[in-house]
């Protein structure tokens, strides 16, 4: 499909960003818009959600942005209420919000940080997932893509409360896609390994970055831009015959 058929498409898409207020998410949403879906922007930082959506109508684009602490039900409610008040029902969810994958040896991981970390990864996705996924069904009508890691996949550098976290995202994607098919419902997943971000430039000076590129087959770090180029695939009708699958965005190095 080329660019302009794509952007034609998704003119009457409805696409919430749960994570939309910087990083990945925020490069998603501003791509969904690019392509004229109206989008809404959620996060914690109202600051941050006001310049990703300020960056999409200051280019023609079509964006709000509504709070949300994927981790309360009341908030994912009103983000739910926010978005269909605003824009109409959502049929694309970008249930992105998480991280805090730090390195914690176990033997200081107590449990409440193990809480704090799958409440912010799994629990927070869980509740995005079955607050919109109850009208979707309804409406026979709706795409969601979850966000795990390469983390999720294999032991590596992150903490094992966020590691199985992740590997919980993705069972969770797995699962709920054969539960949601029959209604029309696609739900798929992006793992990616070393993206990088502002706030991966901000944690790891230059020279640590071209080291870790280096260690990817391909040579370099991802962007942005790769995983919302998985998010349109996955989330569109380019894909519409595709559930339950986790895309690794590692590149070239093997997961599985
Ligand atoms: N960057 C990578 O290399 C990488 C690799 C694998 C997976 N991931 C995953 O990709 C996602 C985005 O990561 P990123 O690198 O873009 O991180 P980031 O720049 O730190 O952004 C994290 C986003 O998630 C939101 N968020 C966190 N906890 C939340 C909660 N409880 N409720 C609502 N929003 C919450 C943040 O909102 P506020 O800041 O507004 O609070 C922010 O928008 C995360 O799920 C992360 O685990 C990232």
């Amino acid at each position: 499909m080329t660019t302009q058929a794509l952007a034609a498409d998704l003119r009457d898409e409805v696409v919430v960003v749960t994570g939309g207020s910087r990083g990945i998410g925020a490069g998603s949403a501003r791509r969904f818009a690019q392509l004229g879906a109206a989008v809404v922007v959620s996060g914690r930082d109202q600051a941050a959600i006001d310049a990703v959506v300020a960056s999409i109508t200051s280019t023609g684009g079509r964006a709000i942005g509504i709070p949300a602490d994927c981790t309360s039900q009341e908030q994912v409610d009103a983000l739910l209420a926010g978005t269909e008040g605003a824009f109409g029902p959502a049929t694309v969810l970008l249930a992105f919000a998480g991280g805090d994958g730090r390195p914690e040896p176990i033997t200081q991981l107590d449990a409440s940080r193990w809480c704090a970390v799958i409440d912010t990864n799994l629990t927070a996705t869980y509740i995005t997932i079955r607050t919109f996924a109850l009208g979707m069904v309804e409406r026979r009508r709706g795409s969601i893509v979850t966000m795990s890691s390469t983390a999720g996949r294999q032991p590596g550098g992150a903490s094992v409360a966020y590691a199985a976290a992740k590997a919980g995202i993705l069972m969770l994607t797995r699962h709920l896609a054969v539960d949601l098919a029959p209604n029309g419902v696609r739900i798929n997943c992006i793992a990616p390994s070393a993206i990088e971000t502002e706030r991966l430039v901000q944690n790891m000076p230059a020279p640590a970055r071209e080291q870790l590129a280096q260690s990817f087959p391909l040579r370099r770090l991802g962007t942005v831009d790769d995983v919302a180029d998985s998010a349109v695939f996955l989330a569109t009708a380019q894909s519409s015959w595709i559930t339950g699958v986790t895309i690794d965005l590692t590149g070239g190095r093997i997961t599985g």
